[in-house]
């Protein structure tokens, strides 16, 4: 009897683990959601369950349940999903229990129609997930779905609608689903520099592509975390350079690597490779594009499977992201105990790119007799942006470390700074002068003559192309296609700093680049230059201290910034201001900088200042 039931318990351990295996992961949290029907609906053999089933996870201002006539949809977005939609005016929030925590996958499901009386054709929505940006001011056209993934550390898991632009927000389906843990680990291998990159557990994820080369579209039921994979033809940069070959029987999941759940044997099972016919010489590469979101990084996941060779240390090739060579001489044998037809799996994660495509490629190496290269599968994902962002607007700094664009930002920087100051000098003296005029108050500075308009030409340019128009705004002084309080700068100016919101109108380019102190003490300082009554307007030499003051707290920045050289010039504009201080007798003679009255200001040394500003702006 008890050798019985250790012969079962024997038995039971073996077939165990088997049956775990062909069953696949079984996901701790699982909600399938068809939002705003009345019915369950099956899709693929996985049942989305009718709206009111979770609805007490729903909280919303206005229950809107909405459905569309079934002809309006057309037949090639054949899901049944898309029949009925929830409609929110207002934000609303589903709060999932968390009963695992995790990765978990986030996925949404849209179809822009008209839903009954709503007309759900043009919305603006955006959708948030725990702290992190999902979709923001996203408009779906045609069948959209979008896939996230976040690691929820909580018992509870909140997804929040927010309409924008006065449009409602809705959703048709949508689901939330733990991932297996070991599908994305914490690191991966960095691009470019090739280092180690840590910290994927803290990344949402946006699916961007999932592609089986060389093989057909995968769809949620033969993937046991039910994804969606697609053909790689669309992405081929050259179709006739590559070919394909398939294998599906023979692939092997190594113990301890790749699993069915990290890719299922149709994906491993085929792959596109070199087409040596198009071109005997056999030295070019088979290349991809993908259309991305500039602005952000990308974990990439590349699936390898050599179902090509015929004997191990055969194949060797290189594998490419944009230009980087990410795997020199790459030999899957060596990786998979010589054992062929294994499943293989890298991650990459990319430098923010800059570009709206990411290209992979692939191509021969110099090692082995048989110059081809293969790839199986290939996964592309957005990685959310230091704001928890995965959607809109880049990050704010800049996207590339490009040494000279960050040299001529500094510069512009110093310059519109500077030039500033001269604008604002001008117009104290344009203020004082009217000040003198009327109370005969004396002071120790020459003032203008009786006759003295001034006319300041900001648009022209310095000879590499720093416009004096981008002085901190980005915008001449006067501009009159602009509206009526933001046609005079100074006033408009004024009533940004009066608000404390002055880094409100300053040039793009330069947000994150400007101090606040230095910018606070600029807007306090041209803030006093307008005063309505002359006693509260300060003194040149105020004027000019402040200034300078405002330029070493701004100096105080540039002198971090890690950028080579970039210092010296804030380092030139302090004498420069000096100069302006003390000045000598010259006179303003710049074709850049036109002060009809030149003469008034003889206490200004401007030409050697433009021609020192010109001379450092060039080198
Ligand atoms: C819908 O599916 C849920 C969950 O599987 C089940 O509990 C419920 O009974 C189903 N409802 C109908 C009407 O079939
Ligand atoms: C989720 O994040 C926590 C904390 O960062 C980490 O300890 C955990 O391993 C992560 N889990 C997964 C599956 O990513
Ligand atoms: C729905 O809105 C779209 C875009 O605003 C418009 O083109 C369409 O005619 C509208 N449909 C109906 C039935 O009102
Ligand atoms: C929407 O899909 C239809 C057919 O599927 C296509 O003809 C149309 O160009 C698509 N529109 C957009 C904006 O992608
Ligand atoms: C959506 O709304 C935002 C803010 O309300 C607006 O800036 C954006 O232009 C709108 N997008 C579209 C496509 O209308
Ligand atoms: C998907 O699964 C179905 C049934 O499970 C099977 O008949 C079909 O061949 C599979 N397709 C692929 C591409 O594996
Ligand atoms: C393949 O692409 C890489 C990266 O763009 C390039 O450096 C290399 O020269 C290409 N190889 C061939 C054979 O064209
Ligand atoms: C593998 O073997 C097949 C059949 O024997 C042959 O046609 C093919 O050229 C071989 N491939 C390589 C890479 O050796
Ligand atoms: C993504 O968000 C997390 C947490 O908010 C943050 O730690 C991480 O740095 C962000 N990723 C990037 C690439 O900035």
């Amino acid at each position: 009897m008890a050798c019985g039931v250790l012969e079962l318990f024997i038995w039971v351990s073996i077939i165990l683990p088997l049956f775990c295996f062909s069953s696949g992961f079984t996901p701790a949290d699982n909600y399938l959601i068809d939002c705003g029907s009345s019915t369950n609906t099956t899709v693929d053999s996985r049942v989305f369950v009718a709206d009111g089933f979770y609805s007490n996870l729903l909280s919303t201002p206005q229950n809107i349940l909405a459905s569309t006539s079934s002809n309006s949809i057309p037949s090639s977005e054949d899901s049944s999903l898309y029949q009925t939609a929830r409609v929110f005016t207002g934000e609303s929030k589903y709060t999932f229990p968390i009963t695992q925590s995790g990765r978990h996958w986030i996925r949404l499901y849209f179809y822009p129609s008209v839903y009954g009386s709503y007309n759900l054709s043009s919305v603006n929505f955006s959708v948030s997930a725990q702290s992190y940006t999902l979709l923001s001011n996203f408009t779906p056209n045609n069948a959209s779905f979008k896939e996230f993934s976040v690691n929820v550390t909580s018992n509870s898991l909140v997804i929040t609608f927010t309409p924008s632009n006065n449009s409602p927000a809705f959703v048709n389906a949508l689901e939330v689903v733990s991932v297996p843990n070991t599908l994305i680990t914490d690191d991966a291998t960095l691009v470019n520099p090739a280092t180690s990159f840590k910290g994927l557990l803290t990344q949402a994820l946006e699916t961007v592509a999932r592609v089986n080369m060389g093989g057909p579209a995968v769809t949620p039921v033969n993937d046991t975390l039910s994804r969606n994979w697609v053909n790689d033809q669309v992405f081929l940069v050259e179709r006739n350079l590559a070919m394909t070959a398939s294998n599906i029987a023979g692939v092997k999941y190594p113990k301890g690597g790749a699993t069915a759940d990290t890719a299922p044997p149709s994906v491993y099972g085929t792959c596109t490779e070199m087409n040596s016919q198009s071109n005997p010489s056999s030295n070019f590469n088979v290349t991809w594009q993908f259309t991305v979101d500039p602005g952000f990084q990308y974990f990439l996941r590349f699936h390898f499977c050599d179902i090509v060779s015929n004997t191990s240390n055969q194949l060797y090739f290189n594998v490419y992201v944009d230009s980087w060579n990410v795997a020199p001489d790459l030999d899957l044998s060596t990786l998979t105990l010589n054992i062929l037809a294994t499943a293989y799996y890298m991650d990459f994660v990319t430098p923010i790119n800059d570009d709206s495509k990411i290209s992979i490629s692939i191509g021969p190496s110099n090692i082995g007799d048989y110059p081809n290269a293969i790839l199986n599968g290939l996964e592309i994902m957005k990685m959310n942006n230091s704001v928890g962002s995965l959607s809109g607007v880049a990050s704010l700094r800049p996207s590339s470390p490009n040494a000279k664009k960050t040299k001529w930002l500094v510069v512009g920087l110093s310059i519109g700074l500077f030039v500033a100051v001269v604008f604002i000098a001008i117009l104290c003296f344009m203020c004082r002068r009217r000040k003198l005029g009327s109370s005969g108050h004396s002071k120790t500075w020459v003032p203008f003559s009786a006759n003295g308009g001034i006319s300041l030409t900001m648009g022209s340019k310095f000879s590499n192309g720093t416009t004096l128009s981008s002085v901190l705004c980005a915008r001449p002084v006067i501009d009159p296609s602009l509206p009526r309080e933001m046609v005079n700068l100074a006033e408009w100016a004024m009533k940004w700093q009066t608000k404390g919101q002055l880094e409100q109108i300053i040039d793009p380019n330069l947000v994150g680049k400007i101090k606040p102190e230095s910018l606070r003490k600029f807007g306090e300082t041209a803030e006093k230059c307008l005063a309505e009554f002359g006693v509260d307007r300060p003194s040149m030499g105020d004027v000019l201290w402040n200034l300078e003051y405002a330029l070493q707290l701004q100096g105080a920045v540039v002198q971090n910034d890690p950028d080579e050289n970039s210092t010296n010039v804030i380092g030139e504009l302090s004498p420069l201001v000096n100069d302006f201080h003390h000045g000598d007798d010259s006179t303003v003679s710049g074709a850049q900088f036109e002060v009809s009255s030149v003469d008034d200001l003889s206490g200004v040394s401007m030409s050697r200042v433009f021609s020192q500003l010109v001379k450092s702006e060039g080198r």
